[in-house]
């Protein structure tokens, strides 16, 4: 990481100019230890945040370890069946208590001095307890430090190191909704599949965010899975396709020119058994749900971001992606895949080659777009300290203008990144450098209800 000499936050963060249709962010927001501090801080330590789904620890004793916002947590389902998370941390002298990564146990046992703890918090048993005489409940004062809040929507996990954050409903506002229609895809909802892809990126996290809602990106990014679809008979387009800020800083990318969707939309390569299962499920779909609910659920592809650290992508198949920043340049990214608890296990398996052939970690498209915010990072990082004004920008002006005629924003414009910049410089203290008139409402959520 460089180290650079002058402030780099005395800069303005983020210059909008509504007169010449210019949105520019200050390259040091990807590079700077600073900015990164601050993240930590108001975002990070301040918000929900995304820690798993239920369905990881699906019976009661398992358990799971993982970092969120640099912190190491245990995240389990007790003895009783109750969702819990906590520092995994010894109270007695702070050593990591769990040193697995996965499991089933009734009992965490601290490696040091052997103090024993219940997988609802509780003191199990302190060797020689009884030279404690200081009057102290120590059974009380040494419990399993929890996370101070932790909620759940549709099974997702959420918790928040902050105990007066605003409830969890409040915060994921019009995101919530996108994260109902993937459990309503199947009767019976989604689960995840055991076992996590782990990747490290040599880039900033909000170069991840804006990865995910950049529609302009994805026919030269990925212009070999646009061959293969193309090879199979799928015309790839970027016509009536759009991007919406939720608020929050969530935003939503709603795709249907880039791929067929397992059992909802059918395409050549899927096969011609495939075409019977996804019309005899999207007619039960239907009478389940209403014509036009049925309709956003099955025919549209969402790729859905929840500030700050949770990535949805609800395409050919489902995936999960978390965001954990280790430093301004490095980013650790772990993806789960969602599947439907009960599916034809021929679609199970055309869905298991589709999430491998493309969002995989070896997919067409993964790897392409780790490549592609790679080198982001070290553009970026190749222009610290330069003194010319303007230089160090980075722009996403794309679409401004009809984000003044009130058209609505195309997935290939930056109007879903401009909503995720503002809520962030606002949620970091950085004033953004506004001229002219900033179109009072645009791209907000829609009804799909
Ligand atoms: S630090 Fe864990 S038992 Fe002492
Ligand atoms: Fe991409």
């Amino acid at each position: 990481m460089p180290q650079v000499s002058r402030d780099e936050t005395a800069a303005p963060m983020i210059i909008e100019d509504w007169n010449r249709l210019t949105f520019r962010v200050n390259r040091a927001a990807y590079r700077s230890d600073e900015v990164f501090a601050r993240e930590r801080e108001l975002i990070w330590l301040r918000n929900w945040l995304y820690l798993g789904h239920e369905t990881e620890i699906a019976n009661p004793n398992d358990f799971k370890v993982r970092t969120v916002a640099g912190r190491p947590l245990i995240f389990c389902r007790d003895t009783a069946g109750e969702v819990r998370a906590f520092l995994n941390s010894c109270p007695h002298r702070g050593t990591v208590l769990c040193r697995d990564t996965e499991g089933s146990s009734k009992l965490f046992q601290c490696f040091y001095h052997a103090w024993t703890f219940r997988n609802n918090g509780d003191v199990a048993a302190i060797p020689d307890e009884a030279a404690y005489e200081s009057g102290e409940n120590l059974r009380e004062t040494m419990r399993l430090r929890t996370v101070p809040r932790l909620a759940i929507h549709e099974g997702y996990v959420f918790i928040s190191f902050d105990p007066d954050v605003p409830p969890l409903l409040d915060h994921l506002g019009d995101a919530a909704d996108y994260m109902t229609m993937i459990e309503q895809q199947h009767v019976g909802g989604v689960q995840t599949l055991p076992g996590v892809q782990l990747y490290g990126v040599r880039g900033n996290w909000k170069l991840a965010v804006e990865n995910a809602m950049d529609g302009y990106h994805f026919a030269p990014t990925h212009n070999t899975f646009v061959g293969y679809l193309r090879e199979n008979g799928f015309a790839v387009t970027d016509d009536d396709q759009y991007a919406y800020n939720l608020g929050n800083g969530h935003s939503l990318l709603v795709l249907t020119g880039h791929g067929g969707r397992i059992s909802m939309i059918w395409e050549p390569r899927f096969g011609e058994d495939e075409r019977v299962r996804t019309a005899e499920h999207r007619a039960e779909m239907t009478e389940r749900l209403g014509e036009r609910r049925a309709h956003h659920v099955a025919d549209e592809s969402h790729i859905l971001y929840v500030f700050p650290n949770l990535l949805l992508f609800d395409i050919e198949g489902m995936s999960i992606r978390q965001l954990e920043p280790l430093g301004p340049g490095r980013t650790d990214v772990r993806a789960w895949q969602l599947v439907p608890r009960h599916e034809d296990p021929a679609s199970r398996a055309l869905r298991m080659k589709t999430v491998v052939s493309f969002v995989g970690p070896g997919g067409l498209a993964t790897p392409d777009d780790i490549e592609a915010y790679e080198a982001v990072q070290r553009g970026i990082e190749a222009t610290a300290a330069d003194p010319r004004p303007g230089l160090d920008y980075s722009d996403m002006s794309r679409g401004m203008a009809d984000e003044v005629k009130g058209v609505r924003g195309r997935s290939i414009d930056e109007g879903a990144m401009r909503g995720f910049w503002r809520h962030w410089a606002a949620a970091v203290g950085f004033d953004p450098q506004v001229a002219g008139d900033r179109p009072a409402s645009f791209l907000e959520g829609r009804d799909v209800r």
